[in-house]
């Protein structure tokens, strides 16, 4: 049956009069009412954790705006603690880890059978969505990429450069990609389970792809992403996926036909104008809006958003943010972008 929702018909390669709009961290610290339920949850992890509140948080921007979809508020790091790797958020720094940079620290890590043991609130707060979002909203799911979600077990915290990654991918590669292996094997599971629980759509986010060059992004970005699409493809032909390999540059050319994702999300390092000549031919593209026109607004976000959608009319297209939005952005410019895509 042919779907009916405006961003399944877009990731079916429809070319639509409108492109259908959400937002990369839709829920999140620039909306005040998101702001009150984490600190009702108590901090970040409690409110992941908790399907209410969760539920609620990734309700909050469907309210307000009206987006066409709704992402499961969650985070690419509770796949490494599912598998064992510990963690916490430093307020105003961001998330930490233990590390995983010797065999004996693989070791530690758990089965990937263990994971749901974790993940179980996850799928719990899928299936209060599927009960209460719009009929017309689409949930989207998603896990990170094994790279990106590599990156921080082994550096056990964010890094501008990817260093201690990119230096146990050279100097231990056999345990690098047992510990890719590892990942991506999760990942699988996980995507399964939340599918099963009512995603409609799941989203791989390989935030530091871009770190990765020649050889290395084929064997550690594109391979791990073609293999986790093939599998969630063979278990559910019919749910949609979507690849962000975040300033892949060149190799957004292909990543499509290569992988098997139904979607590439564009970073704002491409213009819309190449994208549509490289990249939408092979199918549905989402991106590039920089996600600073939401702080700063003005008429430089209307001009920048209608060109976007100008450039990628002519064939099938998401509107989205090219990164997430960030805790200073205004509410106001949030609604400013939608009312400029949708023509008011
Ligand atoms: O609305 C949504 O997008 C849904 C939920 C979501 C979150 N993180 C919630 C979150 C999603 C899809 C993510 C993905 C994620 N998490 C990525 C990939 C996308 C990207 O941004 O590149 C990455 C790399 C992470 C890891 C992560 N989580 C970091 C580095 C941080 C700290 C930096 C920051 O922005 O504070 C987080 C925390 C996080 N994840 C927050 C939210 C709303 C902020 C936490 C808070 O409320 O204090």
């Amino acid at each position: 049956m042919a779907p009916t929702k405006t961003i399944l018909r877009a990731l079916a390669g429809e070319t639509l009069p409108t492109p259908p709009i959400w937002m990369m961290r839709q829920a999140g610290r620039y909306l005040p009412e998101y702001r009150a339920t984490r600190a009702q949850a108590g901090d970040f992890l409690s409110l992941c954790y908790n399907p209410e509140l969760a539920a609620e948080v990734t309700l909050q921007p469907i309210r307000r705006y009206g987006f066409d979809a709704a992402i499961l508020f969650a985070d690419i790091l509770l796949l490494p603690q599912a598998l064992g790797a510990d963690l916490w958020f430093v307020t105003g720094e961001g998330p930490r880890l233990s590390t995983v940079q010797t065999q004996a620290d693989f070791d530690k890590l758990g089965p990937v059978e263990d994971i749901h043991e974790t993940l179980n609130p996850i799928y719990e707060t899928v299936r209060i969505l599927r009960g209460e979002l719009p009929a017309e909203t689409t949930l989207i799911g998603f896990a990170g990429a094994p790279w990106t979600v590599a990156t921080y077990m082994i550096a056990g915290r964010g890094t501008p450069d990817q260093a201690l990654a990119h230096a146990l991918m050279q100097e231990n590669t056999p345990l690098f990609e047992a510990l890719l292996a590892r990942i991506t094997a999760g990942t699988i599971d996980y995507l399964y389970a939340q599918i099963e629980a009512g995603a409609e759509v799941v989203k791989i986010f390989d935030s530091w792809a871009g770190s990765l060059k020649g050889d290395a992004f084929q064997k550690y970005a594109l391979e791990p992403a073609r293999e986790i699409t093939s599998a969630l493809k063979k278990k559910h032909p019919d749910t949609p996926v979507i690849g962000f390999p975040r300033e892949a540059g060149y190799n957004y050319i292909g990543f499509a036909r290569a992988t098997g994702v139904d979607c590439v999300a564009l970073d704002n390092s491409v213009s819309a104008q190449w994208a549509a000549e490289h990249v939408q031919v092979d199918g549905c593209v989402q991106g590039n809006l920089a996600s600073s026109h939401m702080v700063t607004g003005g008429q430089g976000l209307v001009d920048d958003a209608r060109a976007i959608v100008e450039a990628l009319s002519n064939g099938p297209h998401i509107f989205n943010l090219g990164h997430g939005i960030t805790p200073d952005a205004d509410p106001d410019n949030v609604q400013r972008m939608i009312d400029a895509v949708r023509g008011h």
